[in-house]
């Protein structure tokens, strides 16, 4: 069995900072994103019952250590489900940087959840794949489904999972103006991150902020109200990054570049160029904007690094299998 599966990283406007201590990557706070129609992980899943162990590829170079380890015990659990031992080759590649700020770990998990279900033969829907992505990496959930998203936040399974807000149909003139002025990896990772989220002193001001921030998210998204949703998303990285900052140790993603180019944001809004930053793990700047606007931020920030223009984008899926 051989499959091969698709699915885009998201942008999220309301962020995923920190989880429950038990594992299982049970979200504190509900996130809201966009999937991002042209960042995009490829990925195909092929059982063989020769293989003492996995073998995993990822961006054409041999996976070693944690991702190994991560990307096999996600298949363990494939393969705890199916009841099978079956090891996988498995070929996973971006059309992105991977570890920078741009959710890889979203796309990837969302096109493996959807390969693994497929090929060891688990007949999963749509909110069980994605409570199956959570597993590999919390914002892959909100990647299993298609256009805006929210995973809501919660201490089981039940709860826990991502459901569509609306389709990619419903704003396709939404952009992510994609400023990306470092492509090196992150030095902790997301997934190391949350654990620290807990140590900040500002973390519980968030956590209490935030369900009145996400209600403005679902308005703007329903009224495609690009100012509500802009706001609302500066506010939520902020938020977040001030959280990242006084963890103890500090986890500081910004560059020189990063802090340049949200002053450039707000100058361009001034001159009626209307885009609204935010920021992952990493120190590259998404800018939300409209179809209008797009095109002038491309070239007021492409002195800042490569720049690319993304609308609402599908959710993950499988494109080719063969038996
Ligand atoms: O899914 P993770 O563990 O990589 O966490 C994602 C964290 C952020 O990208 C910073 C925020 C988000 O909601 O996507």
């Amino acid at each position: 069995m051989r499959v091969t599966t698709r699915a885009c990283a998201n942008i999220a406007f309301i962020k995923y900072w920190g989880n429950r201590p038990e594992g299982g990557n049970f979200p504190l706070n509900p996130s809201i994103s966009m999937n991002l129609a042209d960042c995009l992980t490829t990925t195909t899943l092929q059982l063989e019952s020769s293989l003492k162990e996995d073998s995993i590829v990822i961006n054409g170079t041999p996976a070693a250590g944690k991702a190994a380890l991560r990307t096999s015990k996600f298949l363990d659990e494939a393969r705890h489900r199916a009841g099978v031992s079956t090891k996988a080759i498995l070929h996973s590649s971006n059309n992105f940087p991977t570890g920078s700020g741009i959710a890889s770990s979203a796309s990837g998990f969302a096109a493996l959840a959807v390969a693994a279900a497929r090929a060891y033969g688990i007949n999963l829907g749509t909110d069980d794949l994605s409570r199956l992505a959570r597993l590999g990496s919390g914002s892959a959930a909100r990647s299993v489904p298609a256009g805006f998203v929210e995973l809501a936040e919660g201490r089981a399974n039940e709860q826990a999972v991502a459901r569509q807000l609306a389709p990619e149909t419903h704003w396709p003139e939404l952009r992510d103006v994609i400023v990306i002025c470092s492509t090196s990896e992150k030095a902790i990772s997301s997934a190391d991150g949350h654990h620290l989220a807990h140590s900040s002193e500002m973390y519980p001001a968030r956590l209490a902020a935030v369900p009145e921030r996400a209600e403005r998210v679902r308005a703007a998204i329903k009224d495609r109200d690009l100012k509500t949703l802009g706001e609302a998303s500066e506010e939520d990285a902020l938020s977040m990054h001030a959280v990242m900052m006084t963890s103890i140790p500090p986890l500081l993603y910004w560059t020189a570049r990063t802090v340049e180019i949200i002053h450039k944001v707000w100058e361009l809004r001034k001159k009626g160029i209307m885009g609204y930053f935010t920021i992952d793990a990493g120190p590259n700047v998404h800018v939300i904007t409209t179809e209008e606007f797009a095109q002038s931020l491309q070239k007021a920030l492409s002195s800042f690094g490569e720049v690319r223009v993304d609308r609402p984008g599908p959710g993950a899926a499988i494109i080719e299998e063969s038996t």
